[in-house]
């Protein structure tokens, strides 16, 4: 194993104890193993991160390395993961193990939890860790109990603290803001401190997503090196921590930001960190990312395993500029294309400050009277008359000064009571530590489904960052208000789901603001990124690839870079979970008929495209083109993307060896999905052909695309 290059020497080769604190705790996945173990001096110590070793009794001869969750004030000299004020102002903690124990949880995974207790003060960490054995996906997070007789600070409280000891570190981010989200950038980590956080509060995302990726000795590749993938399941402040200590070990800390957050943990109370969730792979990003999709679709997204639905959405057709006829003639045209849904955007709400612009409105979710005299049942009946469904999108989280709800519940919203206000997007948000405000959140949602319970799906936005930042609710925990915003979000979506198990919603952040599994659990997909224009697409559902099942990728045919033809732009969002924001006004009726048979090829790759397994076969970051293929589990069908950005004058091409099949098969190969109606040719291969010599898949078009359906004889 390349990270602990350092091998015991015999004569410090630790024994095998008999004694059962000092045998190795191992968390183990079919390729992967972390393991644990206690010192003599009863602490608990990292022994392992790595490929999984063949006889467990093995581990026991690898020397210990740090200890497993560092506390502030004892004899380490970098970051720590807790930081604990005691009663009486001690802030120092030293943790030692106390007990473990290893079960087999309902869905198969194996959870493993090690309590460690301070011995002067008590105070109990519990550090879980749950491992999916076929995915080698590993989940981990801490609970912090306080034993002592009277309130406790934490200063900080990480999900997860691993370390690693290789020759170099290179981490990749994902940062951006808006309209250019998930932009991946590696960078080699030396001495000191990186440190990844957000302190956007909601909105938490908009500069940077909550995941990462650090290749270990030398930069990943798509398919080979050693690579750790890592994600905090959290909607608010996060923080990563990558240090490197003056030895060359690494160490990451993931959990929530503790900026602004300290928290206050009353007697007998416990503390429970947002998941940590991890994958290593030793075969480069592609099988990271690949062990992230099999895992989220089978046991955390919501309805991860189900179907999705195509829609047609209105905000880029009208903005807010629309009323009950134009709405009317839209869910048509949904209909004539051929999509599952349609789903009408901002503007649909608010009367004495009718939802016009972005200005005001919000809070104020009944239908503006002028735009929808016959209300939202109007259109659920429509939409139902023309066999589609209905989706609305919402904004509950917030509120314009400029509305009644602002006006009737001040003490609801996020605002200093001595400063005057400021605004991003024209709007505050609205206290969710607050239960009464928890209760009024959960009210739009369950009073819209209450009145037209044929509402199928729901868009939830959130377009502001918490500014303002004070809570009229939590008085003296001020610290509070980060941590309980995202709680007190939770409780609603917990609700909704609970009495709405079918309903479905799109997580939505001013694009991609809110993208993170905690929020999966709820939602089944999220707005990738306002930005739609297909090339930069191109680049942001490749970013978002990494971690997430294209499932959970929503991404619609636009208007945006019309330079681009419709079949790019069609093909590009093939490549998520398909949606269309265009209006038949501004198409021709090639242009439809093009996009009717587009739904159709799309229906029947969708088993492919979003159950599948994904081959990033050539990155958009590497130049002129890029393809993706997508292989069904039985490895008897797949699909190959290819696209052709800035092709180069007199460009020679090199083959693109596909990924995934099975040698062994003969597979036909066609081009599908042409503007001309037609197929291509049909040749046939066979998957060792494919897969080793492989295929002429870029040309010289510029911003042209290609699709090809690969199937097994
Ligand atoms: C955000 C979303 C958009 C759209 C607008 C409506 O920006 O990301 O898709 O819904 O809000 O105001």
């Amino acid at each position: 194993m390349r990270f602990l290059t350092i091998l015991l020497a015999a004569f410090l080769v630790l024994p095998i104890c008999a004694n059962a604190q000092n045998e190795p705790i191992v968390i183990a996945t079919d390729d992967i193993a972390l393991v644990y173990s206690v010192g003599d001096n009863g602490r608990l110590y990292q022994k392992y991160f790595g490929k999984k070793l063949n006889n467990t009794t093995d581990y026991a001869q690898i020397s210990n390395m740090p200890e497993a969750y560092i506390t502030h004030g004892m004899e380490d000299y970098f970051e720590p993961a807790l930081h604990i004020v005691h009663t009486d102002a001690n802030p120092s903690t030293l943790l030692k193990y106390v007990s473990h124990a290893q079960s087999v949880l309902s869905d198969g995974a194996k959870q493993t939890v090690i309590t460690l207790a301070d011995p002067v003060y008590k105070d109990e960490v519990q550090l879980y860790y749950v491992a999916y054995p076929a995915e080698n996906i590993i989940k981990t997070h801490t609970i912090i109990t306080n034993k002592e007789k009277k309130a406790i600070k934490l200063e900080k409280y990480a999900s997860s603290m691993l370390h690693f000891n290789c020759n170099a570190y290179y981490l990749t981010q994902f940062d951006g803001d808006w309209a250019r989200e998930v932009d991946m950038a590696e960078q080699k980590l030396e001495f000191g401190k990186k440190v990844i956080d957000t302190k956007l509060g909601a909105r938490a995302n908009m500069f940077v997503s909550p995941f990462f990726q650090v290749a270990l000795n030398e930069p990943a590749q798509e398919n080979q090196g050693e690579v750790l993938f890592g994600t905090l399941a959290w909607s608010g402040n996060f923080r990563f921590t990558f240090e490197i200590d003056q030895k060359g070990m690494l160490r990451v800390i993931s959990g929530i930001n503790p900026y602004a957050s300290q928290y206050t943990l009353a007697k007998g109370e416990s503390f429970r960190t947002p998941e940590f969730i991890f994958t290593l792979s030793m075969n480069g990003k592609g099988e990271a990312s690949r062990n992230f999709h099999d895992w989220a679709r089978q046991y955390q997204v919501k309805e991860g395993m189900g179907d999705r639905m195509t829609l047609l959405n209105n905000w880029e057709a009208t903005y807010f500029d629309f009323n009950e006829e134009k709405l009317i003639g839209l869910i048509g045209e949904a209909r004539e294309l051929g999509v599952d849904m349609f789903l009408l955007d901002d503007g649909w709400f608010a009367n004495k400050y009718p939802r016009s612009s972005d200005h005001q409105g919000l809070g104020d979710w009944l239908e503006t009277k002028d735009k929808l005299p016959n209300g939202i049942g109007r259109l659920t009946a429509e939409a139902e008359k023309q066999g589609v469904k209905f989706g609305l999108w919402i904004e509950p989280e917030m509120v314009n000064p400029k509305s009644e709800l602002y006006e009737n519940h001040k003490d609801w919203v996020i605002t200093l009571p001595n400063r005057d206000e400021y605004y991003f997007r024209n709007q505050l948000v609205l206290d969710l530590s607050n239960p009464k405000v928890q209760d009024y959140v959960f009210g739009v949602v369950d009073d819209l489904m209450t009145k037209y319970p044929d509402i199928a799906y729901f868009k939830w936005d959130c377009n502001s960052p918490i500014t303002n930042i004070y809570s009229n609710y939590l008085k003296a925990n001020q610290t509070h208000l980060y941590v309980d915003y995202v709680r007190g979000l939770y409780n609603v979506l917990e609700r909704i789901k609970t009495k709405y198990p079918d309903l479905r919603m799109m997580m939505c952040s001013g694009g991609g603001g809110r993208t993170d599994y905690e929020g999966l659990k709820y939602f089944a997909e999220f707005w990738a990124s306002d930005n739609t224009d297909p090339i930069e697409r191109l680049f942001i559902q490749w970013g978002y690839s990494q971690i997430f099942p294209t499932k959970t990728i929503c991404a619609h045919v636009t208007n945006w870079n019309r330079n681009a033809s419709l079949k790019f732009r069609v093909n590009v969002a093939m490549m998520g979970k398909l949606g269309f924001d265009l209006k038949f006004a501004d198409m021709n009726q090639n242009d439809i008929e093009y996009c009717k048979r587009s739904i159709k090829d799309y229906n029947r790759m969708k088993p492919v495209v979003l159950d599948g397994d994904l081959y990033r076969l050539v990155s958009p970051y590497s130049g002129e083109h890029t393809s993706s293929m997508y292989v069904d589990k039985t490895k008897k069908h797949a699909y190959v993307f290819a696209f052709d950005v800035f092709p180069r004058f007199d460009e020679q091409f090199r083959n693109v060896c596909l990924q995934g099949l099975d040698p062994a098969t003969m597979y036909a190969v066609k081009e599908i999905n042409r503007e001309d109606g037609r197929e291509g040719e049909t040749r046939v291969y066979s998957g060792d052909y494919l897969m080793k010599v492989g295929l002429q898949l870029f040309t010289t078009g510029k911003l042209s695309s290609r699709v090809y359906e690969v199937i097994a004889q």
